[in-house]
Formats: C-alpha cells, sequence, structure tokens
C-alpha cells in the first residue's frame, strides 16, 4: 500500500463518521491512483475490505454510475466526473479563466495550466496541452508534490508555520513521492537537481518567488520538462490559482522560458484578473443529485445497495456555481436527505478532506477531483459509447455503431458486432459516403444548409434526386431518426439516432445495422428505436458530463 493510503478503519475518524462513505471514497481513491481500473480482488488486498463489502460497495457504485463492472474489474465511468465538476463549477476559475489559458496556449504554442493549492501539493484545474513527444503530460485533478513544480513556491509564499511543518513531515513520511503517482519517483537523480535531493532549496525558491512573483521549475519532474508560473490574484489579494507555461529544453531552457515569454505571461495574468474582479456573481446552479432514487435503488438491490453511500456521495454534487459554500441546512434542503444524515456525511466527508467548514459554513476542497478526475478527464466520444453500445448489441443481437461526419463522408468511430455470421463488417476507421447511410443522413439533417453532394447510385434503391433526398432529411429531422433500406448495399438495413453535446448540436450518430431479412422496416421502428434512443441518451448523459469543463473529442 502506497504510505499515504487511506486505511479502510480510520480509528481517528469522529464517532459519527459514516463507514461505508469512508469505504466508498477509499475504493474511488484506489481506483484513481490505479489510472481508473483495478480488478475487486486487487481492490480487497489494497482496501483491507472483506471480499462481500468491496462487492456491495462497487454495486453501489456501478448503480450511480460511477464505476462499471468489467468482468473482474472495476472501472471509473464518466458520470463520476460529476463529482470533479461539482468542485469545478463551485470554484467558477475554470469557467473564466479556461479560455485565457486557451489563448495563451494558442499564442505561445506551448502547453499552459491553471493550477490550485491543495495542501502541500498542487491540483491541476485546467490543462490546455501543446505538448509534443517526450515530456509527460498532466491531467485535470493530477496532484503533485509542491517543491517539485513551478506553482509550488508561489502558493508556499501563502503558508503558515503549520503548513510548512506538514509539508516538512510528508517529506520526510515519502522520500521518494510515492504518494503521489502522477509524477515519476525520485529514486532516480534528476537532472535538475544538481546531484542534490530535490525540493531541499524550496523554501528558497519560495522567498525567491516572493520577491520576483513567478516560479520556475528547470526539470524537477523529469529531465527535459522546464515550466515559467505567475499567481493569478483575487481582489484582496490572495492567490486565486497559478498558470503555468510549460515547454521542453529542446524549445527553452528554464531561464530563457522566463527571459522570453515572461511579458506575454504577464499580460495573460493581468487579463485573467481583471476577468475574476469584473465577474458579476455566479447564478446558481440547479442542485442536482436529489437523493430520492436512492431510496428506491435501495428497494430495487437490496442488500447490495449501501444507501449511506450514495447519500454521502449526493451531498457532494449538491454544491456548484452559485452553491460554493453551503450550510447544513441548504445541503439538506438540495440533496432532500433529513438533516441528521447530511451532517454525518458532511462530517465524514470533512474528516478526510473532501469539504472545510468554516463558521457553519461548508466548501468542497480540490481533493473530490481526486476521485477519477484525472482518468477520465481524456476520455474521447468512443470511449464514452462503446459499452452502451456493448450492451444495446447484446440486446438486441445486432451490429450498432458510432460514426462522426468527414466532410461527405462518415467515420466510423466504435463498433460492436455479435460474434453471428453474415454480420455487417466495417471496422473503426471505415469511412463511407454519408448521403445512403442512416447515421450519415441523421448528421447531414442538423446541418441548416447541407451540402448535397453528386449522388452516385449504389444500389437500384439508392436515393440520388436532390429533391427527394433533401425530403428524406426533412422527415430525419421531423422524426428524429433515418432508416435507410438497401441504398448502400443490397441486403443492408439500418436505422440510426444523433447524438447531441451540452449545446444540442449533433457531434455524432448511432446507429443498428442489420441483414434485411431480419426484420421487416415496421419491426426496425417498434422495437429497434426505442433501445437505440435510449442508449443514445446513455451516451449523450455521460457526454454532457465529461464535457461540462472540457471539449470531449469525438475521435
Ligand atoms: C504542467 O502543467 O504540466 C506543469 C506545470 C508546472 C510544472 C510542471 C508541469 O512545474
Amino acid at each position: 500500500m502506497r504510505p499515504n493510503a487511506m486505511p479502510a478503519q480510520d480509528s481517528a475518524a469522529p464517532a459519527e463518521a459514516v463507514t461505508p462513505l469512508m469505504r466508498g471514497l477509499t475504493v474511488l481513491r484506489r481506483l484513481t491512483d490505479t489510472d481508473g481500473s483495478c480488478s475487486l480482488s486487487a481492490l480487497e488486498r489494497a482496501s483491507g475490505l472483506a471480499r462481500s463489502t468491496v462487492d456491495r460497495i462497487t454495486a453501489t457504485l456501478a448503480r450511480m454510475g460511477y464505476v462499471r463492472l468489467d468482468g473482474r474489474d472495476a472501472v471509473v465511468a464518466p458520470r463520476l466526473m460529476e463529482l470533479g465538476n461539482a468542485y469545478l463549477a463551485a470554484l467558477r476559475l475554470p469557467k473564466l479563466l479556461d479560455p485565457h489559458a486557451d489563448a495563451l496556449a494558442d499564442g505561445l504554442d506551448e502547453s499552459v495550466s491553471l493550477a490550485v493549492a491543495d495542501r502541500d501539493g498542487i491540483r491541476f484545474i485546467h490543462q490546455a496541452t501543446r505538448r509534443r513527444a517526450m515530456s509527460l503530460s498532466f491531467r485535470i485533478g493530477d496532484l503533485l508534490p509542491a517543491e517539485r513544480t513551478a506553482p509550488g513556491p508561489l502558493f508556499a509564499t501563502e503558508w503558515d508555520e503549520a503548513d510548512w511543518k506538514r509539508w516538512h513531515e510528508r517529506r520526510a513520511a515519502d522520500p521518494e513521492d510515492r504518494g503521489f503517482p502522477a509524477v515519476p519517483l525520485r529514486s532516480r537523480p534528476l537532472a535538475g537537481s544538481g546531484g542534490s535531493a530535490l525540493g531541499d532549496d524550496f523554501e528558497e525558491r519560495t522567498q525567491q518567488a516572493r520577491e520576483q512573483g513567478w516560479a520556475l521549475d528547470d526539470q524537477l519532474i523529469e529531465p527535459g520538462l522546464v515550466a515559467l508560473a505567475m499567481p493569478v490574484r483575487k481582489a484582496d489579494g490572495r492567490i486565486a490559482c497559478v498558470v503555468s507555461v510549460v515547454s521542453h529544453t529542446s524549445r527553452h531552457s528554464a531561464d530563457d522560458l522566463h527571459g522570453t515569454l515572461l511579458p506575454r505571461l504577464r499580460s495573460a495574468v493581468a487579463a485573467m484578473e481583471r476577468e475574476l474582479h469584473e465577474a458579476p456573481p455566479a447564478a446558481p446552479d440547479a442542485p442536482s443529485g436529489l437523493a430520492t432514487w436512492t431510496g428506491a435503488s435501495k428497494q430495487e438491490l437490496g442488500r447490495e445497495f449501501v444507501e449511506s453511500l450514495a447519500r454521502g456521495l449526493t451531498v457532494i454534487t449538491s454544491f456548484g456555481e452559485g452553491r460554493a459554500e453551503l450550510t447544513l441546512t441548504e445541503v439538506a434542503e438540495a440533496t432532500g436527505l433529513a438533516r441528521a444524515t447530511a451532517r454525518r456525511a458532511l462530517i465524514t466527508l470533512e474528516h478526510l478532506g473532501y469539504v472545510t467548514a468554516h463558521d457553519r459554513v461548508f466548501r468542497l476542497t480540490p481533493r473530490v477531483l481526486g476521485l477519477g478526475y484525472p482518468s477520465l478527464s481524456r476520455v474521447t466520444l468512443p470511449d464514452i459509447a462503446a459499452p452502451h453500445l456493448r450492451t444495446l448489441s447484446e440486446q438486441v443481437l445486432e451490429s450498432t455503431s458510432l460514426a462522426v461526419l468527414a466532410g461527405d463522408e462518415i467515420q466510423y468511430t466504435a463498433r460492436v458486432a455479435p460474434s453471428r455470421i453474415m454480420s455487417v463488417n466495417f471496422t473503426v476507421g471505415t469511412r463511407l459516403p454519408a448521403y445512403p447511410t442512416s447515421l450519415g443522413r441523421v448528421m447531414l439533417a442538423d446541418q441548416t444548409e447541407p451540402k448535397l453532394p453528386e449522388v452516385t447510385s449504389l444500389t437500384s434503391r439508392t436515393v440520388t434526386d436532390p429533391d427527394e433526398l433533401r425530403a428524406a432529411l426533412d422527415r430525419v429531422r421531423r422524426e428524429g431518426y433515418a432508416l435507410v433500406d438497401e441504398e448502400l448495399e443490397e441486403g443492408l438495413r439500418s436505422i440510426a439516432v444523433p447524438v447531441r453535446d451540452r449545446g444540442g448540436k449533433v457531434v455524432a450518430a448511432v446507429n443498428i445495422a442489420m441483414h434485411s431479412s431480419r426484420r421487416t422496416i415496421e419491426e426496425c421502428v417498434a422495437e429497434l428505436l426505442p433501445e437505440l434512443r435510449a442508449t443514445a441518451a446513455r451516451i449523450e448523459a455521460d457526454l454532457h458530463v465529461a464535457g461540462r469543463f472540457r471539449k470531449v473529442p469525438s475521435i
């Protein structure tokens, strides 16, 4: 077990702490440290919990859509990002500052990141990555030891004695940084260290950061990786977050990074501070995660559903934009939980460092991002769709696919075929003309002025007349699905529906394809369309959670 891994039974926990919630959080943290996937038996070993307990916890998390059970493995699922999203929405910085960070990355053609302080570490809340080969790149939610980064000394300018003491203790207890799975261990001597133990000069670097207002990372994480950082301050002068420009020694030495890029970093920071100081108060989010369904799930799953775990996690989702600071009463109201239940959940979350309490007001901490966010923060639409396509294919015993529009063509991006002879055979990456396919038609129908290419007849049924094609697209738009019968290939029938992003734009399509002898057209509509729509809705729900603070790649 890593030295900082949480023991399953925490003897220091307050009497009111909710044990199943602590266990569930242990499992989620463990899954995060193992990059999102872990066998149930490894979870059992790492947590010290009984197998039956691990089974019930993972069944509950699966029911919530937070993990997927895949054979013997538990795998984090996109819906889990709901927890980190609650923190990021409450924080507001991503919404206000991400566009500035992206513009700076574009302007410099270098990676730019935003980080917040997380005790004696730094945690990323945004990454605008332009990294080329060679160096590792970090993800939203990754935690780094402060002394091995450029933002660290800037944050440490605000540390008090207790903070420095905690830092010294951590360094002594974990000299190799085993508690930070995102960074390489210190055991190997690193280039920038000049042979001395890394971080030995942290106090000195903090003093310099105080005087200069910026800080450097000269290969403290790994050889070649350099970064220049500046703080973004709130109106009261305290640091809200730190912006880093990250490069590689093949393009910039650390000194040269500071010499050439500091002026542009400075003006980006000035623009960010203006944005922050002038932003109107946040419009409150509608609280999500109403607890009513937990009771229903308990009824359905019985012993396998650990209601107190589900309720405790629901408390995290009651925070959000305009809901950064909540009282116990507000949490109880937003979740629909009894006050006593909400209170015990908050006490547990506070004990484990996921919330802080001041003057009866609770706030989420950046540690919430340690619950699955890093491994999920790079999911693509095909990743999101794959498990849902698998379920659909098993249900209807036909092949199902996801595709995007690429000019006049569709491109398959995910596909599941049941093992059966005669299954329709296109692989991921295959391109086909859009107009004679159901996938293409639902995507063309979303365009305001679809450009119809010269259409060639592929079968005796291919619609080639532009007016007829336009009428077909109108119908797709009205009915919300496309059914294409043997227009691409004799004997091939398929039905497709669109997949929309948070803004309602069609970003992909899903279909079921089959041999025309399998079902009549009427049966396709009556039997397959409802299942297909339900699948698209599940993909969209995940996409909307995963796409809240970053653009989810469609390919
Ligand atoms: C990063 O964003 O990847 C980053 C930032 C600061 C560092 C190192 C890496 O010191």
